[in-house]
């Protein structure tokens, strides 16, 4: 017989458990911190090594991952899974609504647009409000019990939450997001295993396992996106939209980033959207799944084949192919280091030819096992520079060759060195004409000084007669040095003596424009290492002047939020550099402001939150708002995201105030935004 005491405690630690790991893992939103979590956990796993007659399945200890299998059992699915047609482009998007409306008798119909999640479909049933199986697709008819492993997916719940059917199942794509991925690779790698090319690979195979203990230790997370069906389920709703709300009520996670539109315009341009955003996400999604939200006119469009009529996938365009990796060659930043990027036998990849990609460094190289020679999987994310995800291993001929760094600087031989505890291998020589031409680069560049005119081809001139040694000789040029360089440049392309003169005063103009930037902008131009531009902005903000800065120790540094010991260290020896204070003199007498505009922003109510304007405004300019906001303290961005705290929509807001309310963020009319500028200060 258990023990009263214990039974209750048990019980009461498991609501606890399920309610917290709910709050953390479905909702995104903890209430308390993973050590009082895991202090309740520690109390649950005692009393049951004490009592262990009072072991569930249901109970949260029990996702660790159950004994080894042997073999997989079959599942069969009573209502097959099925799977989707797919459309590229908005022309198709476009035929597949003419044809459903052809269907339905050119009735209209909203539509529920989701992320098409890449990552393995499962079905989950549940019996009397407990989790009972849980299996893979498979063919659509049969897929392989795979229950103790979604066991230990903890966004997957064990026990429902209220009143639901008897038994019923429930369909989702079980995926791993990308920093999981990451993680995971990681912990491969100190393993010396082989690496996943991507997310989705994993994510299945992390699934299925054998072993459930393998699938516990992985970062696996689900999306449920259909109620498969339901035994008693008198009362059900009528619509897609309002199943999905059905299963978020039950503790399920359901995407919050998906919509419900009136035309297939709005859907269009959702699809379109995600196309460029989903790089923002933190999970892959592969494309829009398009669905008709009544469920009666599902049923009247019904099946041909394994497709529903009532869905399509609006799939993403490819981001990864395939090509030979021709060589391995080697870039010197601004700082010295050493970049090696990947030369490419040229492939096309959603649209774009790319010969070029990024190889981050020697250790990812060989960690990654990457050879010259290989074929590898080449990847386009966003607008970021192409990357090498890795090598087709199965394609290997035995002809490719291991990459390994040179002992001397590819550009000016001085050996290189290798920091302890830092990736990149650096070049040491200052001098170095490599350095000299990205820094300069860097220092007129946008974000930074942003002197238009002063081009690659320009720096690498000025640098090459001498005319420039350092990036405050800039400041130094005359109209006629520049001049005679330009009309140099320009004998080659035939243009005639006003145009050089032209080009040359412009440049002069522009580098004088460029002595007025903002502080943070300088700070950013120096190039220090690790000081991009927010840490820049930081600095500008907290020390008000480059005199002051240069003045700090690693310890008044480290005292600015955001600037850790690394940042710290750089910025001080930075400053502690003779040759650099001497660039930094130069340029003060040049007449370059080192010093921040005296209006710093001000502590505000704002401080710190985000605002998104969608809509027209009727007293402010999108830019106008967002300068505002930003003077107090605030953020302003175009995405609406977990962080965002305010949208502000106005006229036409669009699809953005809809994500608002889903994600939670309030909206704000104008008027009620005005209402809060008040409340901080400022006259509207
Ligand atoms: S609906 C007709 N919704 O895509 C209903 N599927 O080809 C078919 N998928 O492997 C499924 N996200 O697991 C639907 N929001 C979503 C989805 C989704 C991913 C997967 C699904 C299946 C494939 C369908």
């Amino acid at each position: 017989m258990a023990d009263p005491v214990a039974r209750d405690r048990v019980e009461w630690l498991r609501e606890q458990i399920n309610y917290h790991n709910y709050r953390y893992h479905v909702l995104d939103s903890p209430e308390i911190s993973d050590a009082q979590f895991d202090a309740l956990m520690q109390e649950l796993r005692t009393l049951e090594a004490q009592h262990p007659e009072l072991v569930t399945p249901e109970s949260p200890t029990q996702r660790v991952g159950a004994a080894p299998v042997e073999a997989f059992g079959v599942i069969d699915h009573p209502v097959p899974l099925l799977s989707l047609g797919n459309v590229f482009n908005r022309e198709e998007l476009l035929a597949w609504h003419r044809r459903v409306t052809g269907l339905l008798d050119g009735r209209a119909f909203d539509m529920v647009c989701e992320l098409k999640m890449d990552g393995l479909a499962v079905a989950l049933v549940y019996e009397g409000g407990r989790l009972a199986t849980g299996a893979t697709r498979g063919d659509g008819y049969h897929g392989e019990e795979i229950t103790q492993n979604l066991r230990t997916i903890k966004s997957i719940p064990l026990v429902i939450q209220g009143a639901a059917p008897r038994r019923f199942e429930v369909r989702g794509e079980v995926f791993l997001t990308k920093a999981g991925f990451e993680q995971l690779n990681q912990e491969r790698a100190r393993q010396g295993l082989p690496l996943y090319a991507n997310p989705r690979n994993s994510g299945a195979g992390s699934v299925r396992q054998l072993d459930p203990r393998i699938t516990a230790a992985r970062p696996l997370d689900i999306f449920v996106y259909a109620l498969g069906w339901a035994e008693d389920g008198a009362g059900m709703p009528a619509t897609h939209w309002e199943t999905l709300g059905f299963l978020k009520d039950l503790g399920f996670r359901v995407n919050p980033l998906s919509v419900r539109l009136g035309s297939i315009e709005e859907v269009a341009s959702f699809c379109e959207e995600w196309v460029e955003r989903r790089h923002t996400l933190p999970y892959e999604a592969d494309g829009v799944v398009v669905k008709v939200d009544n469920l009666g006119y599902q049923q009247q469009l019904g099946v041909v084949g394994r497709e529903p009529r009532w869905a399509v996938a609006y799939k993403f365009p490819a981001i990864q192919g395939t090509t030979r990796l021709l060589d391995i060659g080697i870039n010197v930043g601004r700082t010295g280091s050493l970049n090696p990027y990947a030369i490419l036998k040229p492939v096309q990849v959603s649209g774009v030819t790319i010969r070029h990609a990024a190889l981050h460094n020697e250790e990812d190289i060989l960690r990654k096992d990457i050879r010259i020679g290989d074929v590898v999987i080449v990847q386009r994310a966003g607008e970021v520079i192409p990357e090498v995800v890795g090598p087709v291993v199965s394609r290997r001929t035995g002809q490719e060759r291991e990459f390994r760094l040179p002992e001397g600087c590819p550009v000016c031989e001085t050996p290189i060195l290798r920091p302890a505890g830092e990736a990149m291998a650096r070049c040491p020589n200052r001098a170095c004409p490599a350095q000299g031409l990205e820094l300069l680069k860097h220092f007129v560049s946008r974000g930074a000084m942003d002197i238009e005119g002063m081009g690659q081809a320009l720096c690498a001139a000025l640098l090459e007669r001498g005319l420039v040694k350092d990036v405050a000789d800039i400041y130094y040029l005359t109209a006629e040095q520049l001049e005679a360089l330009v009309m140099g440049q320009n004998k080659r392309t035939g243009n005639d003596i006003a145009v050089g003169q032209k080009r040359a005063g412009n440049a002069i103009s522009a580098i004088e424009q460029s002595k007025a930037r903002p502080l943070a902008s300088i700070l950013f131009a120096l190039g220090i290492r690790h000081v991009g531009g927010e840490t820049a902005e930081l600095l500008a903000q907290r020390f008000g002047s480059l005199a002051a800065l240069a003045a700090a120790s690693e310890a008044d540094l480290m005292q600015v939020e955001g600037i850790g010991p690394k940042v710290a260290a750089s910025i001080a020896a930075y400053f502690s550099d003779e040759e650099n204070l001497r660039i930094v003199e130069k340029l003060r007498q040049a007449g370059v402001a080192l010093e921040a505009a005296p209006t710093a922003p001000r502590a505000t109510p704002l401080q710190g939150l985000e605002f998104v304007f969608t809509g027209r405004l009727e007293r402010f300019t999108r830019t106008g708002a967002e300068s505002l906001v930003k003077e107090l303290g605030a953020n302003a961005s175009s995405n609406v995201t977990r962080k965002t705290s305010y949208v502000v929509a106005g006229e036409e807001p669009g699809s953005k105030a809809d994500r608002a309310r889903q994600l939670g963020a309030k909206v704000l009319s104008e008027e009620e935004f005005l209402h809060l500028l008040e409340e901080a200060g400022v006259k509207g």
